[in-house]
């Protein structure tokens, strides 16, 4: 790998790609970019919204058009959606263009981490715990193949993870991270 200067963090929803994507970015100093709030600053409406009109398959047309925007750009820490992955050309892009890390969870912690939540479709559902588990055999195979670091993040809290985060770039990197 030559040494691309992006990291883009993939995982199921609750594993803590937004709030270790921001902490990564400062100490970095990369510019963070979630694609979820891209997605809504441009749309001007929630995800929420846009799943209720367009149905998920419009959803996801907006999250490829971002991913290859955002993913053309250099310095980023970008955090994708959950369901990111699901699109082969997605995937490709996040290989290439980046460092991606998969932060992996529990599914027990993803269910805590988003059971009140009201704003990602996918989990209205009578049964958020037994969905999380279906997309997590779903995707798995594809977070595993789009990474180029696994992480698990476990019990341990965010600046924690940022220095595991750090110190296994610089091996990837074969040299400190500037
Ligand atoms: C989704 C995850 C969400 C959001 C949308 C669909 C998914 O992002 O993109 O609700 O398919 O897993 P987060 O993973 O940031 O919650």
């Amino acid at each position: 790998m030559n040494c691309p200067s992006n990291i883009f963090l993939v995982g199921l929803m609750g594993a803590g790609k937004t709030t270790v994507g921001r902490a990564l970015a400062r100490r970095l100093h990369l510019e963070f970019l979630d694609c979820d709030q891209e997605i809504e600053a441009r749309s001007g409406v929630p995800v929420r919204t846009i799943f209720e009109v367009e149905g998920e398959a419009g959803f996801r047309a907006r999250e490829s058009a971002m991913i290859e925007e955002l993913s053309a750009r250099q310095g980023i820490v970008l955090a994708t959606g959950g369901g990111a992955v699901i699109d082969p050309a997605n995937r490709r892009l996040l290989h290439e263009r980046g460092i991606t890390i998969y932060l992996r969870a529990r599914v027990e912690d993803l269910y805590r981490r988003t059971r009140h939540d009201r704003e990602r479709p996918l989990l209205q559902t009578a049964d958020p715990l037994a969905r999380l588990r279906e997309l997590l055999t779903v995707r798995q195979p594809f977070y595993e193949e789009v990474a180029h670091l696994i992480l698990d993040t476990g019990e341990q809290g965010v600046p924690r993870l940022v220095n595991r985060i750090e110190r296994e770039l610089e091996q990837l990197r074969g040299a400190p991270v500037p």
